[in-house]
């Protein structure tokens, strides 16, 4: 009994806590900031690298990870320097990015570091 009580504790815990609203801005940081740009375009519709535009959190996970990549994708989960290695924020952040590209909310300033 205690133990469901404490599940159902975490499940409203779980159901209260704000959604983390994923930031557009800070996604297009983060886009330029780890370089994804270089390869997919500044605006994600492919260049070297393929078109990625509207691709979810996951995707990315999975494609920074280097397990469906063997043309070119870097394994960033590999870098030695931990602030080369994007956080599941920054993918969040990023995919809210992607998610935005050609809507009204797309941001499209290309000097990152004035934001
Ligand atoms: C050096 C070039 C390069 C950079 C930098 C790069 N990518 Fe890629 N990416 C690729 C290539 C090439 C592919 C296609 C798969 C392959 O051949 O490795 C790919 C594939 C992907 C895919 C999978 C696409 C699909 O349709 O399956 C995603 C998602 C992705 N990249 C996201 C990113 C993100 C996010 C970043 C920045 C953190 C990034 N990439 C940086 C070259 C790059």
């Amino acid at each position: 009994m205690r133990f469901r009580n404490f599940l159902v504790a975490l499940t409203l815990a779980w159901a209260i806590a704000p959604a983390s609203a994923a930031d557009i801005t800070k996604g297009r940081v983060a886009w330029m900031k780890f370089n994804c740009n270089g390869c997919h375009g500044g605006n994600a519709k492919g260049g070297m690298g393929p078109n990625i535009v509207g691709k979810d959190a996951h995707d990315l996970s999975t494609a920074i990870s280097g397990d469906k990549t063997s043309g070119g994708m870097i394994n960033y989960t590999k870098n030695t320097n931990p602030a080369s290695i994007p956080t599941s924020t920054d993918l969040d952040n990023m995919s809210a990015y992607l998610k935005s590209i050609d809507t009204a909310s797309e941001p499209k300033w290309v000097d990152w570091w004035n934001h």
